[in-house]
């Protein structure tokens, strides 16, 4: 049998069909309104990562749960499009899919409202763990805590590094996740909950404590802060100028970056810049870069 080159990346998290409308003005109070243009696609935290880690050259399998109702063999069938392996995911019996509507604004202003399913089922035990065993990094998000625990454990106990997307959710939450995995990158709302009322630095430093190898908040135009176990001094991997036309799923279009140049094995400097550059380009275009544009965009530095 062939095998395939390209280093593989198990991700398990959120996965939501966006109906994403343009629209010339957020009215209020509510009205009936015209929107200039609409589209339909996959959204979630875990689901744009594995888009990123596909677009970039890896191999990329997604494990996520979905409703058998109208949105959600469609939605499975999108990230599959963008070359993503979901042929492991759950399509839950009598399950409502997790759907989100955008609105964004001529300035590139969003709001939106998420459901996030349900009757999804919580249980993890037909995740076929294994696959993990071959892959070369792990990600996550914490939108499925029972799954997101069970396959880190699994990733840890077979020496696969493992990546959160430490993003906006309950402390509780992260209390549970964050000692499982390695590299811990927070949002700077998903680190103020894991740490409520610690400064960045001093929350980072918490995750190192809590066994992680590498603590980082990416700060969005600012950058990303970060420290190691072995050297604790806080860094700055500074983000790449770009005029930003659209910041939605900036985030997770870096942590796939993330967790794939994990999985090829470069130093973590390198893995911040290559993040970094990938999560610039998702702001500037709206729309998750391939490997080219990201090379690009390195050598221009
Ligand atoms: N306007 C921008 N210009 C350049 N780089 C950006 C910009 N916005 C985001 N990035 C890059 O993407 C990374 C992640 O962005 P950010 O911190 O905004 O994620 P987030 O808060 O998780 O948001 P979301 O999940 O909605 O995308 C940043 O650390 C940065 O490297
Ligand atoms: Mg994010």
């Amino acid at each position: 049998m062939p095998t395939d080159p390209r280093p593989l990346v198990v991700c398990l998290g959120s996965v939501v069909m966006d109906h994403t409308f343009h629209v010339d003005e957020i009215v209020q109070p509510p009205s009936k309104n015209r929107a200039r243009s609409y589209a339909l696609g996959a959204g979630g935290l875990a689901a744009n990562a594995s888009i990123a880690v596909s677009r970039l050259g890896g191999h990329c399998v997604f494990w996520g749960r979905v409703g058998d109702d109208l949105n959600g063999r469609p939605l499975l069938d999108a990230l599959a499009a963008q070359g993503v392996d979901v042929s492991h995911c759950r399509l839950a019996p009598g399950g409502r899919t997790p759907v989100s509507a955008v609105l964004v604004d001529p300035v590139g202003e969003r709001s939106i409202y998420s459901y996030r399913g349900d009757n999804l089922g919580t249980d993890p035990s037909w995740l076929p763990l294994q696959l993990i065993d071959g892959a070369r990094a792990f990600l996550c998000d914490p939108r499925w805590l029972e799954g997101a625990a069970c396959a880190l454990d699994h990733a840890r106990a077979k020496g696969v590094p493992t990546v959160i997307d430490g993003e906006k959710t309950e402390t509780r939450i992260l209390l549970d996740l964050i000692p499982r995995v390695d590299h811990a990158v927070f949002s700077m709302p998903g680190l103020a909950n894991y740490a409520p009322g610690k400064k960045p630095e001093e929350a980072l430093r918490n995750a190192l404590a809590d066994g992680c190898v590498v603590a980082a908040v990416t700060q969005g135009e600012k950058g990303t802060l970060w420290m190691t176990r072995q050297d604790p001094t806080p860094r700055r991997t500074p983000a790449f100028r770009v005029q930003a036309t659209n910041t939605t799923g900036a985030g997770d279009v870096f942590h796939g970056a993330y967790a794939l140049a994990i999985a090829e094995g470069r130093p973590i400097e390198q893995v911040m810049r290559f993040a970094s550059a990938a999560g610039a380009l998702r702001a500037r275009d709206g729309a998750t870069p391939d490997r080219a544009m990201v090379e690009e965009l390195l050598r221009a530095r």
